[in-house]
């Protein structure tokens, strides 16, 4: 109803955000309550007078007194609506909460008459009657006033109004009041007792409540109230985003009314900063709060720190980064990292394919440190990395024949395989299973790392858990600083993407992840190796543990183009154009013969087609090199699914979550 009402009387109905609509939204639901209670005062005089039931009467004089508290919502309104002048630059929106005021002691003071007046009653008992007629009244009256609590609390959620609040509480209090004389009416009726006055006393003292209540509401306002929850946690979140700032004080709110709020605050900045750079960030804090929550914000600064000292301070829990050149020459910096592993600690490694973030893997609570931080999921088992062939045979409980081979062959390299686990390899690290896949790493600082600590370690890729697997130190860091000890840098990795994954428990083995060797390789040493369903079909639950989170995933959202798509860069270029207009970024990962025909936009090369170790090496570290662009999109060029190809596209489908734009 009040919506309907607002579409003939408001302009601008639709734009409830603003104060002034607001404010004529508060009108139009004056002038409502304003004509549904006067024709309830008329009905109810009429009856109660005829009848000459006090219960009636008073509940009449109740509503009267609410139409007279609709028109003090229409005068307040319209004055507190009157624009800011020279006497009162503040505006006059608090007229709004000096109405109410008024409103609230009126309800108090007719309250106090109709006690009287039903005392009167109870102690001068008259005959009482009870027609069809009185009965229809009160009933309308019932639902009329319930109707007016409906839209008045829908209209107070919706724009904040104290008044209208107030209108829905009192509009409550008389569908009470006008139910209990309903009831007492029939009581007396059947009964023959006149309890008419009774009725009267008990309303007129939830009259009285109710008004009290209001006057203590409204001159709290007016007293001026901390400020809300809600208004301290928008002006926080502003001030929070401004690194500058490291902490406030003193949040004082002033409401002046609807659209008329006044903030001030205490904020500590650097001492070393220039007025300038202050002014300038005060400045922005001042503009976003005002935008954002419409509250006009004065900031004090307090000149309280020092930037420098601050950095210091935080230095020390950084995560250390010790590049290694030469072995010989470095070998410091490696027993400093050894010394770190067997005491139980994180040093991230690089190997050939990623890098690791390694511990102890023979030490439970070490192996618990990396599952915490990268954020790992319990039941995704972890890789031991050995130095030697010779550290596996303490490790598994049997070594099945075309491991030898295989090992002899393809170890040291990007091959993980599964073997039946010994009991000296804790439940942590094969989560809980009778398998452990071990690895010999082809990075001569891994290896040589293993052998200084003399423990294989447990390390899977040196990534928060579902971020793309990390292809150089930097990497590293900007996902695990002050989580881990340390980090050996020794350059981008070779390969790129993680090892092949290789279970030799099954008859015939089964590859369980693909990578830099393909099922043409391992099948000359396993003729009859298959892939695990899982990475060739839809919906099969796979092997792998690791296979099933959602992984390789930059912040932004990805989206493959299939290899086979017709005219693809057109497909793309027009994607890309498309999410632009709706001012999202866009960054693509092409062909480095495709670049040329998608400039200008913002594109990124996967190395020349023809190469796809190219692309492995580069994908990982150019989907995080678009997040650190800030892009909200990136579009990537597919390939063929066959060889190093079909490892490519296992990543990269886990990291757009399966988004393929195919024919
Ligand atoms: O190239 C790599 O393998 C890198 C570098 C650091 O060596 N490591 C790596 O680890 O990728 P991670 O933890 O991110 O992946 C290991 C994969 C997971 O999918 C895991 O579920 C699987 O190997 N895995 C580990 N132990 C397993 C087991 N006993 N049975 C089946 N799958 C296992
Ligand atoms: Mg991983």
């Amino acid at each position: 109803m009040i919506k309907i009402l607002a579409k003939f009387f408001i302009k601008d109905y639709k734009e409830i955000d603003r104060p002034d609509i607001q404010a004529k939204y508060i009108s139009l639901s004056g002038y409502l309550g304003l004509f549904l209670n006067i024709c309830l005062v008329i009905s109810k005089l009429v009856i109660g007078f005829l009848s000459s039931s006090i219960a009636i009467i008073s509940d009449g004089f109740n509503n009267l007194s609410d139409s007279v508290t609709s028109i003090i919502a229409i005068l307040g309104m319209k004055a507190s609506s009157k624009p800011a002048d020279d006497e009162h630059p503040q505006g006059h929106g608090r007229l709004e909460y000096i109405s109410s005021l008024i409103v609230s002691v009126l309800v108090v003071f007719v309250g106090l008459e109709l006690v009287k007046a039903s005392i009167e009653n109870i102690v001068n008992s008259k005959e009482f009657t009870f027609s069809i007629i009185q009965a229809g009244v009160l009933i309308i009256s019932i639902l009329v006033k319930f109707y007016m609590y409906i839209y008045n609390t829908g209209l107070a959620k919706r724009i904040n109004s104290s008044l209208n609040k107030a209108l829905a509480l009192d509009s409550l209090n008389d569908v009470m009041a006008t139910s209990i004389i309903f009831v007492m009416s029939i009581i007396s009726k059947y009964t023959g007792k006149n309890l008419d006055g009774y009725a009267g006393l008990v309303i007129s003292i939830l009259v009285i409540k109710t008004g009290y209540e209001l006057v203590k509401e409204t001159v709290s306002i007016l007293l001026g109230e901390k400020p809300s929850d809600e208004e301290i946690e928008k002006i926080e979140n502003e001030i929070r985003n401004e690194k500058f700032i490291s902490s406030y004080h003193d949040l004082k709110v002033h409401n002046y009314g609807r659209g008329k709020t006044l903030a001030t605050v205490h904020v500590e900045v650097p001492v070393e900063a220039s007025v300038i750079e202050v002014h300038s960030v005060i400045d922005k804090v001042e503009r976003d709060v005002l935008r954002k929550t419409g509250i006009e914000l004065l900031i004090h600064t307090d000149p309280s720190y020092s930037l420098r000292e601050k950095k210091e301070k935080e230095g020390k829990m950084q995560t250390e980064i010790l590049e290694i050149w030469d072995l010989e020459k470095d070998r410091p910096k490696l027993e400093k990292a050894a010394e770190i592993i067997k005491n139980g600690g994180l040093v991230a490694i690089p190997t050939e394919t990623v890098y690791g973030l390694s511990a102890n893997g023979l030490d439970e609570k070490a192996v618990e440190k990396i599952f915490i931080a990268k954020g790992r999921p319990q039941d995704n088992p972890l890789i031991l990395h050995i130095g030697d062939i010779s550290d596996l045979d303490r490790l598994v409980k049997e070594i099945p024949e075309p491991a030898r081979e295989i090992m002899d062959k393809l170890w040291p390299g990007p091959l993980t395989l599964i073997f039946k686990k010994s009991d000296l390899v804790p439940d942590k690290v094969t989560a809980g299973g009778d398998t452990v896949a071990i690895r010999l790493p082809n990075s001569e600082i891994a290896r040589e790392l293993i052998r200084l600590a003399g423990v294989p370690l447990a390390a899977p890729s040196a990534n928060i858990s579902g971020r793309p697997s990390p292809t150089n130190a930097a990497d590293v860091y900007f996902d695990l600083n002050s989580r881990i000890d340390i980090i050996l840098d020794g350059g981008a990795t070779e390969i790129g993407i993680e090892s092949t994954v290789l279970d030799l428990t099954v008859e015939d083995g089964m590859i369980l992840r693909p990578g830099f060797y393909d099922i043409d390789i391992i099948s000359e040493f396993l003729p009859r190796v298959t892939n695990d369903k899982s990475l060739i079909e839809n919906g099969k639950i796979p092997k792998s543990p690791g296979q099933k989170y959602k992984h390789y995933a930059p912040k932004a959202e990805v989206y493959i183009f299939d290899e086979g798509l017709s005219s693809k860069l057109e497909a793309m270029k027009n994607m890309a154009e498309e999410y632009e207009e709706k001012n999202k970024k866009v960054g693509l990962l092409v062909f480095e013969e495709n670049i040329d025909y998608l400039k200008p936009l913002l594109v990124k090369s996967l190395g020349p087609k023809k190469d796809l170790r190219t692309m492995a090496r580069l994908i990982f570290s150019q989907l995080r090199e678009m997040d650190r662009l800030g892009v909200d999109i990136i579009l990537v060029e597919g390939v063929e699914e066959k060889s190093l190809g079909f490892a490519i596209m296992n990543r990269l489908r886990k990291s757009a979550a399966g988004k393929i734009i195919k024919n």
